[in-house]
């Protein structure tokens, strides 16, 4: 027998028993009559105790052992005289009475803690040993807690969970496919889901009625914090329902998640904004709506002043942030550069101070007196101390240049607590999305969303203003799942391949199988997914979701563990019938 209890078990209820533990040298201490070892499991840490002058061989062979040997000790429990509050079993220690080495470990390249020396890169390479790390380990023990509530939740609801498969065709959710050669088939190519969204329509019509399905999803696209090129999402479907009858569905399994797993009540209905709204008052179709510092259009009231700048840009807005008069023209200096970087790309930041003593100072009071000051000041309801920053330029650049701007003040003002959760239901989004560089439109969720009945008729006017009956599940500012009322009728879907520009053999050729499948009694449905790693990490309280992948890519896609993508040999080529130009 290898244990009888793991490392992280022990108690003072032990003391006095004979006990067996297997584990890795987390580090040792010797102290000449003694040498301590901490030995680490999945399960924690426990202080194992060698005494020189009890047992001298032992506590010989203790001295020699690396950090990341695994061992396996047997001994009594004890009461600990140094007592360790921040360890569980810091009340007890082992007072060793045998030593096996299991297997010796090379000096590991960085230390195995949570506050690691180790880089990014060097963690990622040895990711089997940034896994042993606690912190690490945590947010995968989180994740697969979960992934069992979420199926546990999901079925207990009546939902079915169906596998879809990997090799399919391409699915249009916006970004490039991997693809996979086939070798039966030369020349011809399998794409990797985006997301599993015709297959789980066709189970709607096959009449499954409610799906779910807990699915790895690819996509080819430039990667950040919170994307990666293989994802997992929480897939859903459901029939005969309408648009309220999903949300309502799932806030119930987001709820129940919060509930089960952190112990948080989310009282009533989430609040439902249009995505028009959230534009205008966040600047963004996302908003953390934990803080408010909402933005305002200052156009009309700015313009004609003869302040050029303001006069010659297309839209003028701003944020107060309060209690922030009293930054010094450094920290001005500072913000204003961070709003030319080019990921804002604004041309410059102006200010109006609202002093304490009730004085108002701008960088721009050469072009607007006090009075005009104060009733910019005004709109905000600002109170002496605030600070009003204006930005200008082209009107959908200056909104996601002063959301930014305040997502960045509402993290330097410590407003955006993480743990206070606010979900948002964003609704009623536009269908079509005017792309300027091919010059036609694009599906803002995918081209089999519905939408409105009511505004149908507009696909013949002004197809930018057609609504989608699409929602996006947002919390704390990180969208977290989105999904649509799809359409089920076949001309209805036609119609919206000819406004993404495909001709009709191009649809049928791409989508024909789903074309003709409406044509067997397709159900009214509609559905959703979360993105499962956003959710896990926002559980977690962390940004990036690498941290709660196992093995996750660098921001190059690549994982640098296995070294891949990697080159392959000129057989596998030629089996493939490819040549690959360089
Ligand atoms: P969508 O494209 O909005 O919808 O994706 C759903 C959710 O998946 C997450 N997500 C990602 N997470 C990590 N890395 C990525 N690269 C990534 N891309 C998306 C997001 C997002 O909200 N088929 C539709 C759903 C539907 O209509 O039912 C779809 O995939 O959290």
């Amino acid at each position: 027998m290898y244990r009888t209890h793991n490392c992280g078990q022990i108690r003072m209820e032990q003391v006095g028993e004979e006990v067996t533990l297997s584990g890795w040298v987390q580090k040792s201490r010797d102290l000449g009559g003694m040498t301590f070892v901490d030995m680490r499991d999945r399960y924690g840490l426990t202080q194992v105790v060698f005494n020189m002058e009890t047992r001298s061989d032992l506590c010989q062979e203790a001295r020699k052992l690396g950090r990341e040997y695994v061992i396996q000790v047997s001994g009594k429990v004890a009461e600990r005289s140094n007592k360790n509050p921040q360890m569980p079993t810091g009340d007890i220690e082992i007072l060793a009475e045998s030593l096996k080495i299991l297997n010796k470990s090379e000096v590991p390249p960085f230390t195995i803690e949570n506050n690691t020396d180790g880089g990014d890169d060097i963690r990622m390479k040895y990711r089997y040993l940034d896994l042993r790390r606690p912190e690490v380990r945590k947010n995968l023990m989180l994740r697969s807690e979960m992934s069992i509530e979420i199926r546990k939740y999901m079925s207990e609801q009546g939902f079915l969970e169906v596998e879809t498969p990997v090799l399919i065709k391409s699915t249009p959710e916006g970004a490039r496919d991997f693809v996979v050669p086939s070798r039966m088939n030369p020349g011809e190519f399998y794409a990797l889901p985006q997301s599993p969204q015709t297959f789980k329509q066709l189970l709607m019509v096959a009449g499954f009625d409610k799906y779910f399905q807990i699915v790895k999803c690819f996509r080819d696209e430039d990667l950040r914090a919170d994307r990666q090129p293989e994802f997992t999402q929480i897939d859903c479907e459901m029939s005969f329902v309408d648009r309220d009858e999903i949300l309502e569905a799932f806030e119930g399994l987001t709820k129940h998640l919060f509930r089960s797993i952190k112990n948080v009540e989310m009282e009533g209905q989430f609040p439902k904004m249009d995505y028009s709204e959230a534009m205008s008052r966040f600047g963004n179709d996302k908003p953390d709506v934990r803080f408010g510092m909402e933005i305002s259009e200052m156009t009309s009231l700015v313009q004609g002043k003869g302040f050029q700048v303001f006069d010659a840009l297309e839209y003028v807005g701003a944020i107060c942030a309060e209690g922030c008069a009293g930054y010094s023209r450094k920290q001005l200096d500072a913000l204003t550069d961070w709003v030319k970087r080019p990921q804002i790309g604004m041309k410059g930041l102006v200010y109006v101070k609202y002093n304490e003593d009730g004085s108002v100072k701008s960088s721009v009071d050469k072009f607007f007196d006090e009075a005009a000051l104060k009733q910019w000041l005004g709109m905000f309801r600002a109170k002496p101390g605030d600070l009003l920053f204006l930005l200008a330029g082209e009107r959908n650049l200056t909104l996601k240049a002063l959301s930014e701007l305040r997502l960045e003040m509402g993290s330097r003002l410590e407003l955006r607590d993480p743990n206070v959760f606010k979900p948002l239901w964003v609704v009623d989004f536009p269908l079509l999305d005017w792309d300027e560089e091919t010059g036609r439109f694009h599906a803002m969720h995918h081209p089999f969303t519905s939408p409105y009945e009511e505004d149908i008729e507009l696909f013949n006017t002004d197809p930018g203003k057609v609504r989608a009956k699409a929602y996006d599940l947002v919390i704390n500012g990180v969208e977290i799942g989105g999904g649509s009322i799809r359409i089920h009728d076949e001309a209805l879907q036609s119609k919206m391949f000819d406004n993404l520009g495909f001709t009709a053999e191009e649809a049928r050729k791409q989508f024909g199988f789903l074309m003709s499948a409406f044509r067997y009694g397709a159900p009214p449905h509609g559905g959703i997914a979360f993105g499962f790693d956003r959710l896990v990490a926002l559980f977690a309280g962390i940004e990036s979701i690498r941290d709660v992948i196992a093995f996750p890519k660098n921001n190059s896609g690549r994982d640098v563990m296995i070294d891949t993508p990697s080159t392959i040999s000129g057989e596998q080529l030629d089996e493939l019938f490819l040549k690959v130009k360089l």
